[in-house]
Protein backbone atom coordinates (compact mmCIF):
# COMPACT_ATOMS: atom_id res chain seq x y z
CA UNK A 1 0.00 0.00 0.00
CA UNK A 2 1.26 3.57 -1.09
CA UNK A 3 1.87 5.66 1.92
CA UNK A 4 -0.76 8.35 2.25
CA UNK A 5 0.61 11.54 4.05
CA UNK A 6 -1.67 14.15 5.58
CA UNK A 7 -0.07 17.14 4.08
CA UNK A 8 1.95 18.51 1.49
CA UNK A 9 3.91 21.95 1.06
CA UNK A 10 5.66 21.77 -2.26
CA UNK A 11 6.97 24.65 -4.69
CA UNK A 12 8.46 26.89 -1.67
CA UNK A 13 11.76 28.10 -0.43
CA UNK A 14 12.60 26.37 2.60
CA UNK A 15 14.61 28.50 5.19
CA UNK A 16 15.78 26.82 8.11
CA UNK A 17 18.53 28.07 10.93
CA UNK A 18 21.24 26.61 8.63
CA UNK A 19 20.20 26.11 5.40
CA UNK A 20 18.12 27.55 2.34
CA UNK A 21 16.87 26.01 -0.56
CA UNK A 22 13.91 24.59 -2.77
CA UNK A 23 12.55 21.74 -1.10
CA UNK A 24 9.20 19.89 -0.75
CA UNK A 25 7.85 18.30 2.56
CA UNK A 26 5.46 16.00 3.62
CA UNK A 27 3.29 15.67 6.54
CA UNK A 28 1.81 12.41 8.64
CA UNK A 29 0.70 12.04 12.15
CA UNK A 30 1.69 15.47 12.74
CA UNK A 31 5.60 15.33 12.09
CA UNK A 32 7.73 16.58 9.37
CA UNK A 33 8.37 13.12 7.67
CA UNK A 34 9.98 13.95 4.40
CA UNK A 35 11.93 17.10 3.10
CA UNK A 36 12.78 16.53 -0.25
CA UNK A 37 14.09 18.10 -3.22
CA UNK A 38 11.54 19.75 -5.21
CA UNK A 39 9.73 17.39 -7.44
CA UNK A 40 10.35 14.59 -5.05
CA UNK A 41 6.86 14.54 -3.78
CA UNK A 42 5.15 14.36 -7.13
CA UNK A 43 2.74 11.41 -7.24
CA UNK A 44 2.32 10.49 -3.74
CA UNK A 45 -1.09 9.80 -1.98
CA UNK A 46 -1.60 12.69 0.13
CA UNK A 47 -5.01 14.89 1.80
CA UNK A 48 -4.29 17.88 1.28
CA UNK A 49 -1.39 20.17 -0.49
CA UNK A 50 -0.17 23.67 0.06
CA UNK A 51 1.26 25.07 -3.61
CA UNK A 52 3.48 27.60 -1.55
CA UNK A 53 5.02 28.62 -4.97
CA UNK A 54 6.90 32.11 -4.41
CA UNK A 55 6.70 31.62 -0.59
CA UNK A 56 8.99 30.77 2.24
CA UNK A 57 8.54 27.81 4.18
CA UNK A 58 10.15 28.14 7.53
CA UNK A 59 9.55 26.64 11.30
CA UNK A 60 7.15 27.76 12.63
CA UNK A 61 7.72 30.95 15.14
CA UNK A 62 8.49 30.83 19.03
CA UNK A 63 7.78 33.60 21.22
CA UNK A 64 9.64 32.80 24.53
CA UNK A 65 8.55 35.59 26.67
CA UNK A 66 4.58 36.03 26.22
CA UNK A 67 2.29 37.00 29.77
CA UNK A 68 -0.92 35.81 29.76
CA UNK A 69 -3.97 36.03 32.33
CA UNK A 70 -1.84 37.23 35.21
CA UNK A 71 -2.63 39.36 37.85
CA UNK A 72 -0.35 41.91 37.82
CA UNK A 73 1.01 42.90 40.88
CA UNK A 74 3.35 45.52 39.15
CA UNK A 75 1.18 49.15 39.70
CA UNK A 76 -2.09 47.26 40.04
CA UNK A 77 -2.80 45.98 36.25
CA UNK A 78 -4.83 43.09 35.14
CA UNK A 79 -3.56 41.34 31.63
CA UNK A 80 -6.26 41.54 29.10
CA UNK A 81 -5.81 38.72 27.00
CA UNK A 82 -6.21 34.92 28.76
CA UNK A 83 -4.79 32.35 26.74
CA UNK A 84 -7.23 31.91 24.23
CA UNK A 85 -7.38 35.34 22.92
CA UNK A 86 -3.45 35.09 23.63
CA UNK A 87 -2.75 32.24 21.63
CA UNK A 88 -5.30 33.05 18.70
CA UNK A 89 -3.33 35.62 18.22
CA UNK A 90 -0.26 34.03 18.45
CA UNK A 91 -1.25 31.83 15.58
CA UNK A 92 -2.56 34.26 13.18
CA UNK A 93 0.95 36.02 13.56
CA UNK A 94 2.85 33.14 12.50
CA UNK A 95 3.78 31.67 15.89
CA UNK A 96 3.45 27.90 16.74
CA UNK A 97 4.32 28.04 20.33
CA UNK A 98 4.58 30.16 23.22
CA UNK A 99 6.29 30.24 26.34
CA UNK A 100 4.50 32.06 29.00
CA UNK A 101 4.75 32.32 33.08
CA UNK A 102 3.80 30.46 36.32
CA UNK A 103 3.50 34.01 38.10
CA UNK A 104 4.10 33.37 42.19
CA UNK A 105 3.15 36.09 44.23
CA UNK A 106 5.17 37.44 47.36
CA UNK A 107 2.53 35.61 49.71
CA UNK A 108 2.53 32.49 47.71
CA UNK A 109 5.61 30.39 48.62
CA UNK A 110 5.16 27.79 46.50
CA UNK A 111 5.68 27.71 42.43
CA UNK A 112 4.24 24.19 42.02
CA UNK A 113 0.88 25.75 43.26
CA UNK A 114 1.58 28.68 40.85
CA UNK A 115 2.35 26.21 38.10
CA UNK A 116 -0.65 24.63 38.91
CA UNK A 117 -3.04 27.24 39.07
CA UNK A 118 -1.90 28.38 35.91
CA UNK A 119 -2.00 24.76 34.07
CA UNK A 120 -5.66 25.18 34.66
CA UNK A 121 -6.00 28.82 33.10
CA UNK A 122 -4.28 27.13 30.25
CA UNK A 123 -5.37 23.95 29.78
CA UNK A 124 -8.41 23.40 26.92
CA UNK A 125 -8.11 27.30 25.99
CA UNK A 126 -4.86 27.43 23.43
CA UNK A 127 -4.93 27.29 19.90
CA UNK A 128 -0.80 27.75 20.12
CA UNK A 129 1.48 24.79 21.63
CA UNK A 130 2.38 26.24 25.27
CA UNK A 131 4.87 25.99 27.93
CA UNK A 132 5.68 28.13 31.12
CA UNK A 133 8.77 29.38 32.80
CA UNK A 134 8.14 29.20 36.44
CA UNK A 135 8.40 33.03 37.73
CA UNK A 136 9.69 33.02 41.43
CA UNK A 137 9.14 36.34 43.35
CA UNK A 138 9.54 34.79 46.63
CA UNK A 139 12.75 32.72 47.01
CA UNK A 140 12.12 31.07 50.33
CA UNK A 141 12.70 27.60 51.33
CA UNK A 142 9.94 26.19 50.05
CA UNK A 143 10.38 27.75 46.32
CA UNK A 144 13.87 26.74 46.28
CA UNK A 145 13.11 22.95 47.55
CA UNK A 146 10.74 22.75 44.69
CA UNK A 147 12.87 22.91 41.99
CA UNK A 148 13.42 18.93 41.07
CA UNK A 149 9.37 18.84 41.18
CA UNK A 150 9.73 21.56 38.70
CA UNK A 151 11.98 19.50 36.28
CA UNK A 152 9.74 16.16 36.81
CA UNK A 153 6.79 18.88 35.72
CA UNK A 154 8.59 19.20 32.62
CA UNK A 155 9.31 23.20 33.42
CA UNK A 156 12.86 23.71 33.05
CA UNK A 157 13.31 27.71 33.16
CA UNK A 158 12.39 30.03 36.15
CA UNK A 159 12.36 33.92 35.68
CA UNK A 160 13.28 36.35 38.41
CA UNK A 161 12.57 40.44 38.71
CA UNK A 162 15.53 42.63 39.63
CA UNK A 163 13.17 45.54 39.95
CA UNK A 164 9.93 46.23 41.56
CA UNK A 165 8.98 45.90 44.64
CA UNK A 166 6.49 43.46 45.20
CA UNK A 167 8.40 41.43 42.44
CA UNK A 168 12.13 41.71 42.96
CA UNK A 169 14.91 39.25 45.11
CA UNK A 170 17.73 40.90 46.60
CA UNK A 171 21.43 39.69 46.18
CA UNK A 172 21.38 36.48 48.75
CA UNK A 173 18.13 35.45 47.26
CA UNK A 174 19.78 35.39 43.87
CA UNK A 175 22.27 33.42 44.84
CA UNK A 176 20.03 30.61 46.18
CA UNK A 177 18.16 30.52 43.29
CA UNK A 178 21.22 30.29 40.72
CA UNK A 179 22.95 27.94 42.52
CA UNK A 180 19.35 25.61 43.19
CA UNK A 181 19.46 26.51 39.13
CA UNK A 182 22.54 24.76 38.42
CA UNK A 183 22.09 21.40 40.59
CA UNK A 184 18.73 21.47 38.72
CA UNK A 185 20.19 22.36 35.22
CA UNK A 186 17.26 24.86 34.98
CA UNK A 187 17.56 27.93 33.04
CA UNK A 188 17.50 31.40 34.24
CA UNK A 189 15.84 34.53 32.73
CA UNK A 190 16.51 37.76 34.69
CA UNK A 191 14.39 41.19 34.44
CA UNK A 192 17.92 43.31 35.13
CA UNK A 193 16.95 46.73 36.60
CA UNK A 194 17.91 47.45 39.98
CA UNK A 195 14.84 48.19 41.42
CA UNK A 196 16.37 50.72 43.96
CA UNK A 197 17.44 53.14 41.44
CA UNK A 198 14.52 53.11 39.95
CA UNK A 199 11.83 53.46 43.46
CA UNK A 200 14.25 56.71 44.32
CA UNK A 201 14.60 57.94 40.41
CA UNK A 202 10.65 58.03 40.51
CA UNK A 203 10.62 59.91 44.66
CA UNK A 204 12.96 62.61 42.39
CA UNK A 205 10.29 63.04 39.32
CA UNK A 206 7.43 62.81 42.05
CA UNK A 207 8.97 65.60 44.14
CA UNK A 208 9.25 67.58 40.91
CA UNK A 209 5.75 67.12 40.14
CA UNK A 210 6.50 65.25 36.96
CA UNK A 211 3.88 62.82 36.66
CA UNK A 212 3.03 62.14 32.92
CA UNK A 213 3.58 59.12 31.50
CA UNK A 214 6.96 60.11 29.12
CA UNK A 215 8.49 60.27 33.04
CA UNK A 216 8.55 56.56 33.23
CA UNK A 217 11.93 56.60 30.82
CA UNK A 218 13.38 58.97 33.73
CA UNK A 219 12.44 56.58 35.98
CA UNK A 220 14.26 53.63 34.25
CA UNK A 221 17.64 55.16 33.38
CA UNK A 222 20.14 53.30 31.27
CA UNK A 223 22.49 52.54 34.29
CA UNK A 224 20.20 50.92 36.07
CA UNK A 225 19.32 48.22 33.54
CA UNK A 226 23.24 48.14 32.65
CA UNK A 227 23.87 48.00 36.54
CA UNK A 228 22.15 45.49 37.47
CA UNK A 229 23.36 43.09 33.94
CA UNK A 230 26.64 43.38 35.45
CA UNK A 231 25.28 42.78 38.70
CA UNK A 232 23.44 39.41 37.40
CA UNK A 233 26.25 38.11 35.46
CA UNK A 234 28.56 38.71 38.72
CA UNK A 235 26.57 36.74 40.44
CA UNK A 236 25.64 33.92 37.78
CA UNK A 237 29.46 33.38 36.88
CA UNK A 238 30.35 33.02 40.60
CA UNK A 239 28.17 30.06 40.73
CA UNK A 240 28.97 29.15 37.18
CA UNK A 241 25.70 28.80 35.84
CA UNK A 242 23.78 30.24 32.37
CA UNK A 243 21.60 33.20 32.67
CA UNK A 244 19.49 34.77 30.07
CA UNK A 245 19.36 38.60 30.43
CA UNK A 246 15.67 38.66 29.24
CA UNK A 247 14.03 42.39 26.96
CA UNK A 248 17.42 44.29 26.81
CA UNK A 249 16.71 47.71 25.61
CA UNK A 250 20.20 49.43 24.93
CA UNK A 251 23.39 48.96 22.95
CA UNK A 252 25.30 49.56 25.70
CA UNK A 253 23.99 46.64 27.96
CA UNK A 254 24.40 44.37 24.51
CA UNK A 255 27.93 45.65 24.55
CA UNK A 256 28.82 44.70 28.25
CA UNK A 257 26.53 41.11 27.37
CA UNK A 258 29.12 40.59 24.15
CA UNK A 259 32.24 40.83 26.66
CA UNK A 260 31.28 38.75 28.61
CA UNK A 261 29.99 36.09 26.09
CA UNK A 262 33.60 36.92 24.18
CA UNK A 263 35.20 35.76 27.62
CA UNK A 264 33.36 32.17 26.97
CA UNK A 265 31.10 32.73 29.58
CA UNK A 266 27.38 31.08 29.20
CA UNK A 267 25.18 34.59 28.74
CA UNK A 268 22.48 34.88 27.01
CA UNK A 269 20.60 37.46 25.49
CA UNK A 270 16.92 38.34 24.38
CA UNK A 271 15.80 41.41 23.27
CA UNK A 272 12.20 42.51 21.62
CA UNK A 273 9.49 45.12 19.18
CA UNK A 274 9.61 47.63 21.41
CA UNK A 275 13.27 47.97 21.51
CA UNK A 276 13.78 48.20 17.53
CA UNK A 277 9.89 49.94 16.69
CA UNK A 278 9.62 52.56 19.43
CA UNK A 279 10.87 55.43 20.75
CA UNK A 280 10.77 57.08 24.20
CA UNK A 281 9.19 59.98 22.46
CA UNK A 282 6.35 57.83 21.95
CA UNK A 283 5.72 57.59 25.51
CA UNK A 284 4.89 61.99 25.21
CA UNK A 285 2.09 61.32 23.08
CA UNK A 286 -0.40 63.68 23.87
CA UNK A 287 -3.57 62.82 25.70
CA UNK A 288 -2.64 59.36 27.83
CA UNK A 289 -1.49 58.31 24.38
CA UNK A 290 2.05 57.93 25.73
CA UNK A 291 0.73 55.07 28.00
CA UNK A 292 0.44 52.51 25.57
CA UNK A 293 4.24 52.75 25.40
CA UNK A 294 4.90 52.03 28.87
CA UNK A 295 7.06 49.18 29.58
CA UNK A 296 10.46 48.61 31.12
CA UNK A 297 12.91 48.92 30.41
CA UNK A 298 11.26 51.54 28.63
CA UNK A 299 11.81 52.29 24.64
CA UNK A 300 14.77 54.10 24.04
CA UNK A 301 16.03 56.64 21.27
CA UNK A 302 16.20 55.87 17.32
CA UNK A 303 19.99 55.79 17.61
CA UNK A 304 19.75 52.56 19.90
CA UNK A 305 17.94 51.07 17.10
CA UNK A 306 20.97 50.49 15.01
CA UNK A 307 22.83 48.87 17.87
CA UNK A 308 20.17 46.26 18.69
CA UNK A 309 19.83 45.33 15.16
CA UNK A 310 23.38 44.43 14.82
CA UNK A 311 23.40 42.63 18.21
CA UNK A 312 20.90 40.69 17.09
CA UNK A 313 23.33 40.04 13.58
CA UNK A 314 26.43 39.80 15.59
CA UNK A 315 24.68 36.63 17.59
CA UNK A 316 24.71 38.57 20.95
CA UNK A 317 21.40 38.01 21.34
CA UNK A 318 19.78 34.94 20.89
CA UNK A 319 16.01 34.93 21.02
CA UNK A 320 14.19 37.76 19.34
CA UNK A 321 10.39 37.97 21.63
CA UNK A 322 7.67 39.72 22.25
CA UNK A 323 7.38 40.34 25.57
CA UNK A 324 3.61 40.32 24.78
CA UNK A 325 2.12 42.01 28.04
CA UNK A 326 -1.07 43.57 27.29
CA UNK A 327 -3.09 46.18 28.95
CA UNK A 328 -6.37 47.91 27.60
CA UNK A 329 -5.49 50.87 27.10
CA UNK A 330 -8.97 52.35 28.03
CA UNK A 331 -10.04 49.87 30.86
CA UNK A 332 -9.81 52.71 34.18
CA UNK A 333 -9.90 49.64 36.54
CA UNK A 334 -6.71 47.24 35.56
CA UNK A 335 -5.53 48.64 32.52
CA UNK A 336 -3.71 51.70 31.30
CA UNK A 337 -6.02 54.68 32.31
CA UNK A 338 -6.50 52.63 35.78
CA UNK A 339 -3.39 55.63 36.57
CA UNK A 340 -5.49 58.13 36.29
CA UNK A 341 -7.58 60.18 39.04
CA UNK A 342 -9.36 63.39 39.49
CA UNK A 343 -5.81 64.72 41.20
CA UNK A 344 -3.60 63.23 38.53
CA UNK A 345 -5.96 63.59 35.61
CA UNK A 346 -2.81 62.89 33.07
CA UNK A 347 -1.87 59.25 35.20
CA UNK A 348 0.79 59.03 37.64
CA UNK A 349 3.52 56.85 35.49
CA UNK A 350 4.10 55.08 38.05
CA UNK A 351 1.08 53.23 38.22
CA UNK A 352 1.11 52.94 34.80
CA UNK A 353 0.90 48.96 34.20
CA UNK A 354 3.86 47.91 32.30
CA UNK A 355 3.90 46.05 29.08
CA UNK A 356 2.77 46.61 25.57
CA UNK A 357 0.60 43.92 23.07
CA UNK A 358 3.17 42.38 20.67
CA UNK A 359 2.68 38.53 20.17
CA UNK A 360 1.15 38.70 16.87
CA UNK A 361 3.24 41.36 15.23
CA UNK A 362 6.78 40.20 16.42
CA UNK A 363 7.42 37.94 13.96
CA UNK A 364 5.72 40.38 10.53
CA UNK A 365 7.65 43.74 12.20
CA UNK A 366 10.99 42.21 12.23
CA UNK A 367 10.77 40.55 8.41
CA UNK A 368 9.09 43.86 6.93
CA UNK A 369 11.72 45.97 8.41
CA UNK A 370 13.66 43.53 5.70
CA UNK A 371 16.90 43.87 7.82
CA UNK A 372 18.13 40.58 9.02
CA UNK A 373 18.95 37.50 6.73
CA UNK A 374 16.52 34.81 6.35
CA UNK A 375 18.46 32.33 8.34
CA UNK A 376 19.35 34.23 11.16
CA UNK A 377 15.43 35.54 11.37
CA UNK A 378 14.19 31.86 12.10
CA UNK A 379 17.53 31.30 14.21
CA UNK A 380 16.27 34.34 16.75
CA UNK A 381 12.93 33.41 15.98
CA UNK A 382 12.45 30.23 16.38
CA UNK A 383 15.30 27.71 16.67
CA UNK A 384 17.25 29.47 19.21
CA UNK A 385 14.37 29.51 21.78
CA UNK A 386 13.60 25.50 21.19
CA UNK A 387 17.44 25.09 22.15
CA UNK A 388 17.75 27.50 24.80
CA UNK A 389 14.30 26.49 26.72
CA UNK A 390 14.77 22.52 25.87
CA UNK A 391 12.13 22.23 22.98
CA UNK A 392 14.94 21.25 20.05
CA UNK A 393 14.43 19.53 17.59
CA UNK A 394 10.53 18.94 17.76
CA UNK A 395 10.17 22.67 17.68
CA UNK A 396 12.32 25.55 15.54
CA UNK A 397 13.16 23.15 12.84
CA UNK A 398 12.05 20.99 10.15
CA UNK A 399 13.68 17.53 10.47
CA UNK A 400 11.79 14.38 9.25
CA UNK A 401 11.01 12.10 11.95
CA UNK A 402 11.96 14.76 14.74
CA UNK A 403 9.95 17.65 14.45
CA UNK A 404 6.75 18.76 14.90
CA UNK A 405 4.99 19.86 11.37
CA UNK A 406 4.87 23.21 12.83
CA UNK A 407 5.35 25.27 9.75
CA UNK A 408 4.81 29.25 8.55
CA UNK A 409 4.47 30.12 5.32
CA UNK A 410 5.00 33.73 4.07
CA UNK A 411 4.81 35.45 0.51
CA UNK A 412 7.32 38.52 0.46
CA UNK A 413 5.45 39.81 -2.68
CA UNK A 414 2.63 40.74 -0.75
CA UNK A 415 1.70 44.66 -1.20
CA UNK A 416 2.55 46.96 1.72
CA UNK A 417 -0.28 48.04 4.18
CA UNK A 418 -0.36 49.79 7.39
CA UNK A 419 -1.35 47.76 10.35
CA UNK A 420 -3.93 48.73 12.11
CA UNK A 421 -5.43 47.04 15.69
CA UNK A 422 -8.72 45.82 14.53
CA UNK A 423 -6.47 43.34 12.32
CA UNK A 424 -5.07 41.49 15.13
CA UNK A 425 -6.88 39.02 17.67
CA UNK A 426 -5.74 39.79 20.98
CA UNK A 427 -8.07 41.27 23.04
CA UNK A 428 -6.80 44.64 23.91
CA UNK A 429 -8.30 48.12 21.86
CA UNK A 430 -4.68 49.36 20.78
CA UNK A 431 -1.39 48.40 19.44
CA UNK A 432 1.73 50.60 19.82
CA UNK A 433 2.29 49.53 16.20
CA UNK A 434 -0.55 51.06 15.14
CA UNK A 435 0.05 52.89 11.30
CA UNK A 436 3.41 50.93 10.72
CA UNK A 437 3.88 50.06 7.31
CA UNK A 438 4.34 46.03 6.61
CA UNK A 439 4.97 44.43 4.13
CA UNK A 440 5.15 40.58 5.15
CA UNK A 441 1.89 38.27 7.20
CA UNK A 442 2.26 34.87 7.36
CA UNK A 443 -0.40 33.05 4.64
CA UNK A 444 -0.29 29.96 6.38
CA UNK A 445 0.73 29.08 9.82
CA UNK A 446 0.67 24.93 9.99
CA UNK A 447 0.38 23.64 13.88
CA UNK A 448 1.14 19.81 13.76
CA UNK A 449 0.24 19.67 10.58
CA UNK A 450 -3.08 21.40 10.87
CA UNK A 451 -3.63 24.57 8.93
CA UNK A 452 -4.64 26.85 11.93
CA UNK A 453 -4.47 29.87 10.05
CA UNK A 454 -5.10 30.91 6.57
CA UNK A 455 -4.69 34.88 5.53
CA UNK A 456 -6.83 34.34 2.72
CA UNK A 457 -9.33 31.88 3.47
CA UNK A 458 -10.82 31.63 6.60
CA UNK A 459 -8.24 33.44 9.06
CA UNK A 460 -8.03 31.94 12.34
CA UNK A 461 -8.49 27.84 11.24
CA UNK A 462 -7.58 26.34 14.18
CA UNK A 463 -9.28 25.34 17.17
CA UNK A 464 -9.31 26.41 20.76
CA UNK A 465 -7.89 23.48 22.44
CA UNK A 466 -5.84 22.05 20.08
CA UNK A 467 -2.33 23.87 21.25
CA UNK A 468 -1.32 20.87 23.28
CA UNK A 469 1.25 21.61 26.64
CA UNK A 470 4.61 21.03 25.98
CA UNK A 471 6.76 19.22 29.10
CA UNK A 472 10.02 20.30 28.24
CA UNK A 473 14.05 19.04 29.19
CA UNK A 474 17.30 20.89 29.60
CA UNK A 475 18.75 23.19 27.22
CA UNK A 476 20.35 22.16 24.49
CA UNK A 477 22.53 25.61 24.02
CA UNK A 478 23.56 25.92 28.07
CA UNK A 479 23.36 22.69 28.66
CA UNK A 480 27.24 21.12 27.48
CA UNK A 481 28.30 24.18 29.45
CA UNK A 482 26.90 23.48 32.73
CA UNK A 483 29.79 21.93 35.26
CA UNK A 484 30.10 18.33 36.56
CA UNK A 485 31.34 19.12 40.24
CA UNK A 486 29.07 20.24 42.78
CA UNK A 487 29.44 24.14 43.68
CA UNK A 488 31.32 24.18 46.87
CA UNK A 489 32.30 27.24 49.27
CA UNK A 490 35.75 26.45 50.46
CA UNK A 491 36.60 26.68 47.05
CA UNK A 492 36.71 30.34 47.21
O1 LIG B 1 7.03 46.05 30.96
C1 LIG B 1 7.12 44.84 30.90
N1 LIG B 1 8.15 44.28 30.33
N2 LIG B 1 6.15 44.09 31.41
C2 LIG B 1 6.15 42.71 31.49
C3 LIG B 1 6.80 42.19 32.71
C4 LIG B 1 8.24 41.97 32.47
O2 LIG B 1 9.04 42.55 33.18
O3 LIG B 1 8.62 41.20 31.60
ZN1 LIG C 1 14.81 45.59 48.49
ZN1 LIG D 1 10.78 41.53 32.80
ZN1 LIG E 1 7.94 40.09 30.38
Amino acid sequence: MAEVYDLLVVNGVVVTDTETGEFDIAVKHEKIAKVVPRGGLSGVSVKRTIDAQGGYVMPGGIDSHVHLNEPFIMAGGRCADDYEPGTRSAIAGGTTTIISFAPQSKTEPSLLAALAETHALARSNCYSDYSFHALCTNAGPVAISEFPSLRAAGISSLKFFMAFEDLQLHDDEILDVLLQARRNQMTILVHAENGQVISWMTKQLEKEHLFDPKYHVNSHPPMAELEATSRAIALSTFIDVPILIVHVSQPAVAAYIHEAQLKGLPIYAETCPQYLFLTREDLDKPGFEGAKCVCSPPPRSTADHEGIWRGIENGTFTIFSSDHCPFIFEDIEGGKKSSISPEYPNGRFQYVPNGVPGVETRLSLALSADRLQLQKFVEVTATNAAKLYGLYPRKGALIPGESDADITIWYPELDSFKLKNDMLHHNVDYTPYEGQTLNQWPRYTVLRGQIVWDRDNGGVLGVKGYGQFLERGISSLAGPLRPEKDWNPRDF
